[in-house]
């Protein structure tokens, strides 16, 4: 099922009377990077996830998107949806915005996953290497960037064993519209650090990391979750940033022992 929430499409499968999850997903793709998750965990939970802002089905507009911007996407879409202390999972980006989210309103969320990301807003090399990427789409267009950045997303495996697979991943971010894409890199890029705000969150906490993880590496993500009180950690083997696509039956594992815990 889909619905156009502030302009957002949103997507929700399961019944809305089971506990309710808010996935987020990563950059640069959209809300079908969690199909592995939400197929198995439908079954026992309402899944909710959608499109950021300027990325996959959601509308770019003028791209001129802010982090904050986007966690108040998320606070309308939870509400709009009137769910219950959802649990919040976000993916690398999707992470930013939970993470800031939990700095803004913990009280709304039941526990959170974070996958593959990191507390730390980006320092002068990583704000650079966004104003090149903003550059460069500019220059040559989108493709070239997404299939450059999407690659070194996956471990060798994947990209060795799912040729096809990761090809129709690169192609479809790529029709995306450059405005939301650069708009995206722009908002990732004035972020705010939330490293000092992870010792104020209560809730349980699952930190998933992908052990070649080479963007938010373990030696990062293991940094984070010693800093959240609450939290476990789970290392997924043969995976780099994007876990839940590459190792999707450790991560949902590890999903489902930590909600299992929760009940
Ligand atoms: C993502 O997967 O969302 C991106 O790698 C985040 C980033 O570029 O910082």
């Amino acid at each position: 099922m889909k619905k156009l929430i502030n302009g957002l499409s949103v997507f929700f499968e399961g019944s809305s009377s089971n506990k309710p999850i808010i996935f987020i997903h990563g950059f640069p793709y959209d809300h079908t990077m969690w199909k592995t998750q939400i197929d198995e965990l439908s079954r026992n939970y309402f899944c909710v996830a959608y499109d950021i802002r300027g990325l996959g089905e959601s509308p770019a507009g003028d791209g001129q998107f802010t982090m904050e911007q986007f966690v108040d996407d998320l606070e309308i879409v939870v509400n709009e949806l009137k769910l219950d202390k959802p649990v919040i999972c976000g993916l690398s980006m999707g992470g930013y915005i939970a993470l800031r989210a939990l700095e803004r309103m913990q009280d709304k969320f039941a526990a959170a996953i974070l996958c593959d990301t990191r507390s730390e807003a980006d320092n002068n090399e990583g704000k650079l290497k966004r104003a090149a990427a903003i550059k460069r789409i500019n220059l040559e267009g989108l493709t070239p960037f997404t299939y450059d950045f999407i690659r070194n997303c996956f471990a060798d495996e994947f990209k060795n064993n799912k040729q096809s697979e990761l090809k129709k991943i690169i192609e479809k971010s790529s029709e995306f519209n450059s405005i939301g894409v650069k708009g995206c890199l722009l908002a990732m890029l004035s972020r705010t650090d939330t490293t000092q705000s992870l010792s104020n969150i209560k809730i349980p906490t699952l930190v998933i990391c992908g052990e070649k993880d080479s963007l938010t590496p373990p030696s990062v993500m293991k940094e984070m979750f010693h800093k959240i009180p609450n939290a476990e950690y789970v290392e997924i083997k043969n995976s780099g940033h994007m876990s839940p696509i590459e190792n999707p039956e450790e991560v949902n594992k590890a999903i489902i022992s930590f909600l299992n815990k929760l009940s």
